[in-house]
């Protein structure tokens, strides 16, 4: 695998050896789990090349705790892009994504998507989402770029975002990859002490149990959903934060299910200090 550290050095490898291979981009915030290497993998297969990025993006947190306290393995990283065979690595560090700091944000205004859930509860989150990834695509310029669904409200920014720049490039959307628990892999997981882990294995079991019961019974969705975020609000040791049911396409509530888009369950809540966010299609 080949690393890059400059935005000078990966154009120059990109313009003088790689014309006409398809090239696949997988950006990521590091501590690799198999969710990010499921990625790299898909692209692999797509693709002639793979590029990882692994950037640690201050302009993201709303919580300078958050961004202190991030894992950051980069060692053993690069151990794991190596055994999937990923071909290429871009790890700029701030100074290179953003040689005036604090940037200029590119934070344009997608509606009612930003307003709700991860936009409501993480002010400002989004728009340093947008300003890294526009930056990152401007960077690698890749044929495909893969985002996984665990961030759902992300991956639909980001689709939405490209809808606004004259930039050539398909979205790949990938199922959230879970332990065998069926918690899905976050980062942030390697901050749970083993109590904290199994009070965490509530939010898949609550969220397969209301997919389980809106399947069964359609009509009787708002009051399903109001009984399941009665469950967790009772769970001691987890603070839900919100549990909203949101038509795919525009993020926004739901109480009836729509014909033609479909729906999907989305939380956020914390387990002590550490934030975890899941979802699931209903
Ligand atoms: P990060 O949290 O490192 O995630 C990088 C990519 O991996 C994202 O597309 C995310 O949705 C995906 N991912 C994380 N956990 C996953 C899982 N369990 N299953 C499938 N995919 C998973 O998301 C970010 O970084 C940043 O916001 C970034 C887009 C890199 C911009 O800074």
């Amino acid at each position: 695998m080949i690393i890059f550290e400059t935005v000078q050095d990966f154009r120059a490898f990109m313009d003088e050896r790689s014309v006409g291979q398809t090239l696949g981009f997988v950006p990521t915030m590091g501590a690799l789990h198999q969710g990010h290497l499921n990625l790299v993998k898909k692209s692999m297969q797509d693709n002639d090349l793979t590029v990882c990025s692994i950037f640690v993006n201050p302009t993201q947190f709303d919580n300078p705790l958050d961004l202190e306290k991030y894992p950051r393995t980069l060692d053993a990283d690069i151990a794991k892009l190596e055994q999937v065979g990923c071909n290429l690595l871009f790890l700029p560090s701030v100074k290179e994504m953003y040689p005036v700091y604090p940037p200029i944000l590119f934070a344009p205004d997608l509606g009612m998507m930003l307003q709700v859930m991860e936009g409501r509860h993480r002010p400002g989150h989004f728009a340093g989402v947008m300003t890294v990834v526009k930056r990152l695509f401007e960077i690698i310029l890749p044929n495909k770029a893969y985002f996984g669904e665990k961030d759902f409200q992300q991956l639909r920014v980001i689709q939405k975002m490209l809808e606004h720049l004259s930039l050539d490039i398909e979205v790949i959307p990938f199922p959230t990859v879970r332990e065998k628990s069926g918690l899905a892999m976050s980062s942030r997981n390697v901050r749970l002490t083993d109590e904290e882990k199994d009070l965490a294995l509530h939010i898949p079991r609550v969220l397969l149990h209301l997919q389980k019961r809106v399947s069964e019974s359609p009509d009787q969705m708002s009051a399903i959903l109001q009984q399941t975020t009665e469950e967790l609000n009772s769970i001691s040791g987890l603070k839900l934060e919100y549990l909203d049911i949101v038509d795919e396409n525009t993020l926004q509530n739901v109480e009836v299910r729509p014909a033609d888009v479909p729906i999907r369950a989305c939380l956020a809540a914390y387990i002590g200090k550490i934030r975890l966010i899941d979802n699931m299609r209903l």
